[in-house]
């Protein structure tokens, strides 16, 4: 099983090239995923000078790591969204997520973007009674919100349905395929594109910005903050929380899963989300679901969870991807998108929740009017600056271990250990072959939680992410974790409580 998107191995490379001067443009976006290459398509059909910079590969960040799902609703359910928002803003919320999605579709038509692309309907169910109530309350709600949902007897899933409802006409395709077509298109002499580029630093000025790199810089009068969450440290990364959520891909025996986006209540509240994928004249069934917070379950476990709830219900003859991705959830349950503070020229787009791809969109539109001194219809409602409830928590995460002995520490796990009061992040390679960084994060100072599945450690205070090396894989963070050297290695602490909950799985299973 490859530990990779489904989507990536359906998609060609991208070569744009690396920055390695000082360039001037009227607009630097920091981010290639839909974000930000959608808010660099419309400022530069608009006539701004472009120049964005993605630290990996183009569409490889989350958008990569979805499920490729684009539907007006939002994943937090309308019931949810109307017990903290009135009328008109969920109204304006559903209408910029509409209006992304017919933004989508002129895109792929104008450009000719081979992405898979499917007209399908989004069913929601409960295979449970006590459930049902919830897929009322959206049928019902909907017609207050002018979605056009209907009810419907969904007889294509291998468990018992409760109830269901269906909309017809969302999206499905493949997210890479997507977001590389769009950039292979835009790509010109006003529009620069820059892989392999991080940005490093950022010297915000009074008329013009300065972006880093470590290989150049780029001046310029905007800033579009496209990072999922802006890098560096803002107030209002405390009113977000991040969570990770996991996917796992399969071939099955027999009959396909039917084209459409299936989100369901199963055995607990959260929403579990399928979907049949087919490309090169094979069908891969798409599982995604057992989200928790960053830092705080066992990753490991959740994918085994997921693995053993499609073995239950479907003929697998073999699992093929398996991937876990991050997103961030608004305490308001709203994105926030559009200026940093009242004038600012500095933009943001964040808290998309496991709405993005079509958030994402809705945020190029808004952001790129705002620029072009237009009045967006959707300023109020995203506004940064909007009075936001703080997130309940500060999460600490509950997965470090840091009692025992780091000879406990099984080889390819990581934990963080006690050296003389320091906290240090410690990774087994091998016997004998330990990586060791600072555990506290270069962002606000938290302390990094280790992840069994990812082999990474994750912060759970704003979500970066970083290598076993100390590297940053995202997040707000700018720099990698401090590098630490172990001068003896026997004294040192650790807890195996990995290995507990591994061996209550197994016998819960069994
Ligand atoms: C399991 C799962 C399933 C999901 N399914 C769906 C779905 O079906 N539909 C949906 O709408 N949403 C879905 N989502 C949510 C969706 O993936 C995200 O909300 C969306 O992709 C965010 O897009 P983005 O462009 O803001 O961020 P990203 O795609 O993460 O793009 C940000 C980019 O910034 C780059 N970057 C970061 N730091 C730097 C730096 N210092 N310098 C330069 N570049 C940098 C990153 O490499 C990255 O490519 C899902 C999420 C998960 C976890
Ligand atoms: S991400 Fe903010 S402190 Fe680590």
């Amino acid at each position: 099983m490859k530990k990779e998107t489904l989507w990536k191995t359906f998609s060609e490379q991208t070569f744009f090239p690396t920055l390695t001067k000082r360039i001037e443009v009227d607009v630097v976006i920091i981010g290639g995923g839909i974000c930000g290459i959608s808010c660099a398509q419309l400022l530069s059909q608009r006539g701004f000078t472009v120049a964005l910079l993605e630290s990996g590969k183009i569409g490889e960040g989350n958008t990569g790591y979805s499920s490729g799902n684009i539907y007006q609703t939002v994943g937090v359910g309308l019931s949810e969204l109307s017990k903290k928002h009135g009328h008109k803003s969920i109204l304006n919320i559903l209408d910029s997520r509409q209006e992304a999605i017919r933004h989508i579709k002129e895109n792929i038509f104008k450009y000719q973007i081979e992405c898979d692309f499917e007209e399908v309907p989004i069913n929601l169910f409960s295979a449970l009674p006590i459930y049902d109530e919830l897929i009322q309350s959206e049928l019902s709600l909907a017609k207050k919100y002018n979605l056009k949902y209907f009810k419907n007897d969904l007889k294509e899933l291998p468990f018992p349905i409760s109830e269901s409802i269906k909309q017809e006409k969302q999206i499905q395709l493949n997210p890479i395929r997507y977001v590389q077509g769009l950039a292979n298109s835009i790509f010109s002499d006003d529009c620069h594109i820059f892989e392999n580029t991080t940005v490093i630093g950022i010297e915000e000025g009074v008329d013009n910005h300065l972006v880093n790199a470590p290989f150049g810089s780029i001046k310029a009068k905007y800033i579009v903050h496209a990072t999922h969450i802006p890098k560096g440290s803002m107030h209002i990364q405390e009113y977000l929380e991040p969570t990770r959520e996991y996917s796992i891909a399969c071939k099955l025996d027999g009959p396909q899963l039917k084209k459409g986006i299936y989100w369901g209540y199963l055995m607990s509240r959260e929403i579990i989300s399928l979907r049949d994928y087919q490309v090169n004249g094979e069908h891969f069934l798409i599982v995604s679901g057992f989200h928790h917070k960053v830092g705080e379950g066992n990753e490991y476990l959740k994918m085994v969870e997921l693995e053993n709830f499609v073995l239950k219900f479907f003929d697998v003859i073999e699992f093929t991807h398996q991937w876990s991705g991050q997103y961030y959830n608004s305490s308001d349950l709203i994105p926030m998108i559009g200026r940093r503070k009242e004038k600012s020229n500095i933009f943001l787009a964040t808290g998309f929740s496991s709405d993005g791809l079509t958030y994402g969109t809705s945020a190029s539109l808004i952001i790129s009017d705002q620029i072009i001194g237009l009045n967006s219809p959707y300023s109020v409602v995203f506004n940064p600056s909007r009075k936001i409830p703080l997130k309940k928590e500060i999460y600490v995460g509950n997965n470090n271990h840091i009692h025992t002995y780091l000879k406990d520490i099984p080889q390819g796990e990581g934990s963080v250990i006690l050296d003389k009061g320091h906290k240090i992040a410690a990774y087994k390679e091998k016997e004998n072959l330990i990586q060791t960084c600072s555990a506290i994060c270069t962002h606000l100072g938290c302390i990094v939680n280790w992840n069994s599945a990812e082999k990474t450690w994750d912060c759970p205070c704003h979500g970066s992410r970083f290598s076993v090396s100390g590297d940053i894989i995202e997040g707000p963070a700018l720099y990698a974790l401090e590098k630490f050297e172990l001068k003896n290695l026997d004294h040192l602490e650790f807890d195996d409580s990995i290995n507990k909950e591994l061996k209550s799985l197994d016998q819960f299973l069994s």
